[in-house]
């Protein structure tokens, strides 16, 4: 008996020993240098289908590195995202933060297509976002670093999780970090993610209340400086308009830089959800006034909360699958 238990014990040694290799090489984390055998050159396939697209026009780079945020607050980083409806699956792109907002997607699909011509069945979506996050980050003059990859894709869409993990623009500063801490993100990640909107556009619809009534008084939002909510009130009026745009940093709207954080010492921070890193918390404040004023230090922690962001609950190993099509699951 106790030579039979023996040798089942031997059998599944065997059985699982290259399981085990594995969770130390392959499953488990992500890693930069995931696809250097599989497709060696999918990072610069990436990186120059970005570059077309945002040559084209320039606020591709602030939407690409949104749909990455987007992507890993909601089950991950598992292109959840990309999903259209349908079957069973409810797409995302149809939730309060994404509707009439999220985009990029076209050009996903060019990074998916010219991937899937170089080496099949190889590069996931999520990762592809990962990249593109990065990459129009660099494009636009800010920090790079280097992406630890391996996600897989899921299989399926959460349009409440997307509804209730990302932040809206006019939640608290308390209501943002809980949503934050949730992700394994801290303080710091906030306030240098949130940096983000030193590029890109926000529609009317996403800061009005704070031109009108802010607290249900009838007045404006009184840590929004004047002059300049006068100025968003021109193009965004009382009712309509709703889809009209604005710059979130609008001395450098194109350039990846320190200047939002300056704006948010000047009162002028676009969105209640960025003036709030300034004026609701200590901690906070302090790290908008460190940005603001070293944009050496931004660069670094911005590249580092990426990655971190990066690393929220990936499916590696055999979870999940590597899509054909980023749009819908295989099968
Ligand atoms: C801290 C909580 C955050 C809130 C409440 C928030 C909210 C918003 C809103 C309301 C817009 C404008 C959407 C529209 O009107 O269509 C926007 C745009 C944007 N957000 Fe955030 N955001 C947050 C954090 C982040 C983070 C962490 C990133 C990236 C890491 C990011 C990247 C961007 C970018 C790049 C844009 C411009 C997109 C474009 O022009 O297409 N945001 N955000
Ligand atoms: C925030 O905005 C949403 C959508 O416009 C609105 O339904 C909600 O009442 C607002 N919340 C607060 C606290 O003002
Ligand atoms: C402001 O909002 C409050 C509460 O939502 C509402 O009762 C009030 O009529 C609004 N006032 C104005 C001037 O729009």
């Amino acid at each position: 008996m106790a030579q039979f238990v023996n040798f089942l014990l031997l059998v599944s040694l065997i059985a699982f020993a290259p399981l085990c290799f594995c969770t130390k090489s392959n499953y488990g984390y992500l890693y930069p240098q995931f696809y250097d055998h599989s497709c060696p050159n999918a990072q610069q396939i990436v990186k120059s289908v970005v570059a077309k697209a945002v040559a084209k026009e320039t606020r591709m780079a602030a939407s690409l590195l949104r749909l990455h945020f987007h992507d890993c607050f909601v089950k991950g980083c598992d292109a959840s995202i990309l999903l259209d409806s349908r079957g069973s699956i409810i797409s995302e792109k149809r939730s309060n933060p994404n509707r009439n907002s999220a985009r990029g997607f076209e050009v996903i699909d060019d990074i998916k297509s010219a991937l899937e011509k170089e080496c099949p069945n190889t590069v996931s979506c999520a990762d592809i976002m990962a990249l593109s996050a990065r990459d129009s980050t660099v494009l636009t003059g800010g920090p790079s670093w280097e992406v630890p990859l391996g996600r897989r894709d899921s299989k399926s869409a959460s349009l409440s999780g997307s509804n209730s993990n990302i932040p809206a623009p006019n939640n608290t500063f308390q209501t943002i970090l809980t949503k934050f801490k949730l992700q394994g993100l801290n303080v710091v990640d906030l306030v240098a993610l949130s940096g983000s909107h030193t590029i890109g556009n926000s529609r009317c619809v996403s800061f009005r209340q704070r031109l009108y009534n802010q607290s249900g008084n009838g007045q404006p939002d009184s840590s929004l400086d004047q002059s300049y909510a006068a100025q968003l009130r021109a193009r965004c009026p009382r009712s309509g308009g709703d889809q009209n745009l604005f710059f979130l940093d609008f001395v450098s709207p194109t350039k990846f830089d320190n200047s939002y954080f300056k704006l948010l010492l000047a009162s002028k921070g676009l969105l209640n959800s960025d003036q709030v890193l300034f004026t609701k918390n200590e901690a906070s404040m302090e790290l908008v006034k460190k940005y603001a004023y070293n944009n050496e230090l931004f660069f670094e922690q911005f590249a580092a909360s990426m990655v971190k962001m990066g690393n929220i609950s990936p499916s590696t190993g055999s979870k999940g699958e590597i899509r054909k099509y980023c749009r819908k699951i295989n099968s």
